[in-house]
């Protein structure tokens, strides 16, 4: 592995209860409700994408300045939330991990689907351990097109095969299979089953790569 190439929420970050409830009060105001379950079919999925899986469950058919409008008001609060973010909501071992493979000579990359990633690495304060961030800023394509990861792996001048993606998502497991690339999937196996292996979190591959210096 030249290119370790991290998806963001999910893997570094758990955003994805900012991302649940700024959903569910948009909902809400909508007059129908959204649950946890229905939020786990967000994951990995782009911000005007997710709002498509939103109306379906509320039943509902908007034109498409409502939609804009809707998608705007649910950034606008998710960004509020996650205004508030600090270092303590990285996920266990995932600084470690990307420092770690640092010392060892491997490149890092973040992959994302947000338009909110720089924001948030500023937040954590890791914006500056990764070689290149391509987000959703940058790309035209969502996962599981494989654009995001191939923009980062072209940007850094590392072929494919070289690459190792982290994600805990379906469509970005996906999209680095279909780039070409390995994949880690991070979390549970009855739902990452395509990923080359599976870890529950960075902690666990922090604790097994300590184990073998
Ligand atoms: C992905 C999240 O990383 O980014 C999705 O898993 C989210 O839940 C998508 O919808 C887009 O994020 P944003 O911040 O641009 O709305
Ligand atoms: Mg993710």
């Amino acid at each position: 592995m030249k290119l370790a190439i991290f998806d963001l929420d999910g893997v570094l970050v758990d955003t994805a209860k900012y991302h649940y409830l700024a959903w569910k009060r948009l909902a809400n105001e909508y007059g129908f409700d959204f649950t946890e379950a229905d939020n786990e079919r967000l994951k990995g999925v782009s911000r005007m994408r997710s709002l498509e899986i939103l109306l379906e469950i509320g039943g509902l058919n908007v034109d498409e300045a409502t939609q804009e409008a809707m998608a705007a008001q649910k950034n606008a609060w998710y960004v509020e939330y996650i205004s508030r973010l600090d270092e303590s909501e990285l996920l266990p071992g995932a600084a470690d991990y990307v420092r770690h493979l640092r010392s060892r000579g491997v490149m890092t990359a973040i992959g994302s689907a947000s338009k909110n990633t720089a924001m948030i690495l500023e937040r954590l304060g890791i914006a500056g351990l990764f070689d290149v961030v391509i987000d959703g800023t940058r790309t035209r394509k969502a996962k599981p097109d494989p654009e995001v990861f191939a923009l980062a792996a072209q940007s850094l001048g590392i072929d494919p095969q070289d690459c190792v993606v982290f994600e805990d998502a379906v469509a970005g497991i996906q999209a680095a299979h279909r780039g070409g690339m390995g994949v880690v999937g991070i979390g549970k196996p009855d739902k990452l089953g395509e990923a080359d292996a599976i870890v529950p979190g960075l902690a666990q591959l922090m604790a097994l790569s300590a184990a073998q210096v």
